[in-house]
């Protein structure tokens, strides 16, 4: 049976899809509760079949992407560079690797998402450049003003008149120490990455302006937000002090031998961050269109070092959280209900007052979220985290419940894990999440017409693509979609949030907003059936509505289930209301058509 609280819900989400509701949320900005959509274009689409993804390939997906729901795209590196990072090693900030497209490329991207109310974010990569940027080029030759752009070292001569590094810092590539000899400076420079990625000098006043500039760039091209790389390494300590040992019993060219005490986290980045934030308001201020442009923050550490970036002006210091915590990453066995509930608790209590919540589950470096957890819980995670408050980021295909490609040794180019060797390369090689998107079960997944591409397609897109998804009557894309619907209603966006742990399997958190149907999200986190009481959700009413359930869930749209005694399956998750929502009244005239009494 289909009850009013449903239906209301339902004419919600069509009238959102169809764009008759303008929403207007309080005082908030675009992006404070705003779904980013990351894309890595080597691989989202190819447009003219040379195999690689590009610029106008990304632009004739826009639409797609909008139909999805997204009104944010950030873009991971597509500047010129010589790709031995995958792009992370930028030779020319200012300008596009031609195997992407032109500028005139971008302005049409920008263009395009303009008209689709979608905003564009760019990944800038602060902390180091390709030796083959001209600034290197000019350091290493010591050409004023260039002469200290990068972090230089004469290095400590033994009494045997042999040279070495000043310390005993090594490249988070795992290739040992981190400092390179150049013959041609007679000194040492710093790579906390490849050898071929110098490390800017941030202690050069220069350095700082050269960045503004780049910033100021790509704001003046459309660009509305900048991730902003590597945070915790742009700052090395500089009376380069060696870092203690780890104690951890690995070789000792890994990253992971030494503590990084004066190379990771000083304060001196988060300052830095304050000199941009600065820079980003007065840029806003000229704009004056009452559209901010922000900057987000990458910095895998704690949660004391992720949420200070907030308190100097980062506007989301990516939440990694449910990725990894303190290195450790988790998977199904390592993360539980009290584990989820943990994470967003601890976020919220750690985060300035005011500041908006963010929630990260994937992205181009750690395993696949399907491939982490299990596909059964990849509904589970999409209905949580696009049903949280704030900013939820989501990398392209996890939205299909894309998995993990298989890569052999041989086939391996990531420098992370070429330094590890065959034995271990694939605890550290980002390539099997970064294959081709599975547009459909074509040639190459749709990716490309070009039968070979830049890196393998997965062999699963025959019967796991987006094609097949939009097909099929309940899919993990069509969940994905209408979760993005319910997220655009004013309870998901401004809501109370309720976070509970039921038991040992079940979590459950709901979003509560006066005069809006509420919604709850149940989940059960075991693989058996299990019967909870959702009583503790006291302001819902006795029967509860299904608005969403999982694609295995024999649960549909519109079924009543008691609060008192509801029984979920395995992996179930559900995203329930209200049946009776009469003591609810409707003040907010910009939700008209969500009322439904007559
Ligand atoms: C972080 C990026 O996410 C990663 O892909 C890259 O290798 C490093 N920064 C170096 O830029
Ligand atoms: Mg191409």
């Amino acid at each position: 049976m289909v009850t009013s609280a449903s239906r209301r819900l339902a004419v919600a989400i069509f009238a959102i899809a169809a764009g008759l509701v303008l929403q207007v949320h309080g005082e908030k900005q675009w992006w404070q509760t705003t779904t980013v959509y990351q894309i890595w274009p080597r691989s989202f689409k190819d447009s003219d079949g040379d195999g690689i993804g590009d610029l106008n390939g990304i632009t004739s997906k826009l639409e797609h992407l909008n139909d999805m729901g997204i009104e944010t795209i950030w873009i991971s590196p597509f500047f010129k560079s010589p790709l031995v990072d995958s792009g992370y090693d930028v030779s020319d900030y200012l300008a596009i690797d031609p195997m992407y497209g032109t500028l005139e490329d971008f302005d049409n991207l920008v263009a395009r998402a303009k008209e689709l109310g979608i905003k564009v974010v760019l990944d800038y990569v602060p902390n180091h450049t390709s030796t083959e940027h001209e600034w290197f080029k000019l350091s290493e030759a010591s050409v004023a003003p260039y002469t200290d752009y990068y972090v230089w070292h004469e290095g400590i001569l033994d009494e045997n008149g042999t040279r070495r590094p000043p310390n005993n810092w090594l490249s988070l590539f795992n290739s040992g120490s981190a400092w390179e000899w150049s013959d041609k400076r007679q000194a040492y420079y710093y790579h906390l990455f490849e050898k071929r990625m110098a490390d800017l000098n941030f202690r050069n006043e220069l350095v700082i302006q050269e960045t503004k500039k780049v910033i100021t760039y790509w704001l003046d091209r459309g660009v509305f937000g900048l991730r902003m790389d590597a945070m915790p390494h742009i700052y090395e300590d500089a009376e380069f002090r060696d870092e203690p040992l780890s104690g951890r019993d690995i070789p000792a060219n890994e990253y992971m031998y030494l503590n990084h005490i004066y190379t990771k986290d000083l304060i001196e980045n988060y300052e830095l961050i304050r000199i941009w934030r600065d820079h980003f308001d007065e840029y806003n201020a000229k704009a004056n269109d009452g559209l901010e442009r922000i900057m987000f923050t990458e910095a895998f550490t704690d949660i004391y070092m992720m949420t200070l970036y907030y308190h100097y002006g980062a506007h989301i210091p990516f939440n990694f959280l449910f990725i990894t915590n303190n290195g450790i990453g988790y998977n199904a066995a390592t993360q539980s209900p009290a584990g989820i509930k943990n994470i967003i608790d601890e976020w919220l209590r750690h985060m300035p007052e005011g500041a908006t919540p963010n929630w990260v589950i994937g992205n181009h470096d750690r395993a696949r979220m399907a491939t982490r957890f299990g596909s059964e819980k990849i509904d589970m995670f999409n209905f949580i985290l696009l049903l949280l408050p704030g900013v939820m980021t989501v990398y392209n295909g996890d939205e299909i419940g894309m998995t993990n490609t298989y890569i052999s040794w041989e086939e391996t180019r990531d420098p992370e894990a070429c330094n590890i060797g065959p034995d271990r390369y694939h605890a550290f090689s980002r390539e099997p999440v970064r294959t081709p998107f599975q547009w459909d079960d074509s040639t190459s997944a749709g990716f490309s017409t070009n039968t070979t591409v830049y890196l393998k397609v997965n062999e699963n897109y025959r019967t796991l693509n987006l094609a097949a998804q939009k097909a099929a009557d309940k899919s993990h894309y069509k969940n994905f979609q209408a979760a993005m619907r319910l997220r655009n209603t004013t309870v998901a966006k401004d809501g109370a949030l309720k976070t509970l742990v039921i038991g040992e399997d079940v979590f459950a958190m709901s979003r509560e907003l006066d005069g809006h149907d509420p919604l709850l999200v149940v989940i059960n986190w075991s693989k058996s059936p299990v019967t909870v009481s959702l009583d503790d959700f006291s302001n819902f009413s006795e029967k509860l509505e299904v608005l969403l359930s999982d694609v295995n869930s024999d649960f549909k749209f519109g079924d009543t289930v008691s609060r008192s005694s509801i029984t979920l399956q395995g992996n179930a998750a559900l995203v329930l209301t209200s049946s009776d929502i009469t003591r609810f009244h409707y003040s907010d005239a910009s939700e008209a058509p969500v009322q439904h009494h007559p």
